[in-house]
């Protein structure tokens, strides 16, 4: 077996690191740009001063602020028809996932010529380079500056799907701590928990390597071990260690793939409008737990990680963990259950078998699935729709 890791992005981090924005748009040929972002940020400091900088470097723009919780397909279509009508050939994002995921969906649509990103969706289903991009993530968490993936949402037909591949990787991303200075206190926590959720969906898949593996359990230390300091202090260093943690756990989930978290999140994104963060975290201690049968090995690697004895049985140590994750929960005020009044426990069959569909859209693997159908996923071991439906009824109170 041949394992591939790639990542091309350039990484430009660490405090004061988002004063390069204007040399960097230009170093990359980008002469009118788009910028895309949602209200909130367009109303905060941090964009202001993007802007300024941008002007400083005598690179324009032109702006769209309208982006929603979760990339919306009518926007990416509309916007990448406006860079190509203005003859726009860059795209900055700055804001969270979402913002992220729909700046890269623009600039993949654009770099086809136009058309609808529903045209691309799959992995890599397009032939030409997306236009070049800038990512600032506002928070520590979607690690979307590093993917070369996006999700968008259709609210037409309610579905969520994933697009790009190679030729979608940003050229650059910045990771300056000052976007967290401003950022809510449970913003910060949803992120954290989502990038936390990259790297234990990374470490238990048959795609895991030693790569991966190493860039997972550091970001875990990191991301787990400096909760106090980046969100509840907001120490700088400590908010650009995380920064840099998110991007790191993206860069092992990107090549060693996500899991079971992320695969059974997807429906109720899809079709519930639950938030990304709030629905893989909730999952993540659960399928932790399950998948530590497949790799007894990693479990104590991963305890060590989250700074806990991993002296033990494999039962014993992972408990430990499933345990340190509520307790964290518990800390910075994130669920522990899925809310019944959001989505009903009765719901979770439909959700499963939805699930069985694959996070990667690689579809059923069975003509008629049920609860014996395989979930097609990158995890060690096998899981079927019924074992994924027992997954899920743990995270109902
Ligand atoms: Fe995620």
């Amino acid at each position: 077996m041949t394992d591939l890791y790639f990542m091309p992005t350039k990484l430009v981090h660490g405090i004061d690191s988002l004063s390069q924005i204007g040399d960097l748009a230009k170093g990359l040929g980008m002469s009118k740009v788009l910028l895309v972002t949602d209200q909130a940020i367009a109303g905060a400091p941090v964009f202001g001063k993007v802007k300024s900088l941008l002007e400083a470097a005598g690179v324009p723009y032109a702006v769209f602020d309208e982006c929603e919780i979760d990339a919306r397909l009518r926007h990416v279509d509309q916007e990448a028809q406006h860079i190509l009508d203005d003859g726009l050939d860059g795209v900055i994002s700055i804001g969270g996932g979402s913002v992220m995921c729909a700046g890269k969906a623009m600039a993949i649509v654009a770099g086809q010529g136009g058309g609808s990103f529903a045209d691309y969706a799959g992995f890599g289903n397009f032939k030409k380079r997306a236009y070049p991009m800038i990512m600032v993530p506002t928070t520590a968490g979607s690690g979307s500056e590093v993917s070369q993936v996006t999700l968008v949402k259709d609210d037409v037909g309610h579905k969520k799907f994933l697009g790009g591949g190679p030729l979608s990787f940003p050229e650059v991303a910045i990771l300056d701590p000052i976007v967290l200075e401003t950022c809510p206190q449970f913003v910060n926590a949803v992120a954290t928990v989502d990038a936390i959720t990259h790297a234990m969906d990374s470490l238990f898949n048959r795609t895991t390597t030693p790569l991966t593996e190493s860039m997972a359990l550091e970001s875990l230390n990191v991301l787990v071990g400096g909760i106090q300091a980046s969100i509840f202090d907001k120490e700088p260093q400590a908010m650009a260690d995380h920064l840099l943690a998110s991007s790191m756990a993206n860069m092992s989930c990107g090549n060693a793939k996500l899991g079971l978290s992320h695969t059974l999140s997807l429906p109720m994104e899809s079709g519930h409008d639950m938030t990304h963060g709030i629905g893989v975290g909730v999952l993540m201690p659960r399928v932790f737990r399950y998948s530590a049968q497949f790799s007894p090995d990693m479990v104590p690697k991963v305890a060590t990680a989250w700074g806990l004895d991993a002296t033990g049985s494999t039962d014993a140590v992972a408990d430990r963990v499933e345990d340190a994750a509520y307790a964290m929960f518990e800390e910075i005020g994130f669920p522990k259950h899925f809310d019944p009044a959001h989505i009903a426990a009765d719901q979770i069959p439909s959700l499963a078998l939805d699930a069985g569909r694959g996070l990667y859209g690689e579809g059923y693997m069975a003509d008629n699935p049920n609860r014996d159908t395989q979930i097609p996923t990158f995890n060690l071991g096998t899981t079927t729709i019924g074992q994924g439906e027992e997954i899920l009824a743990k995270c109902w109170a």
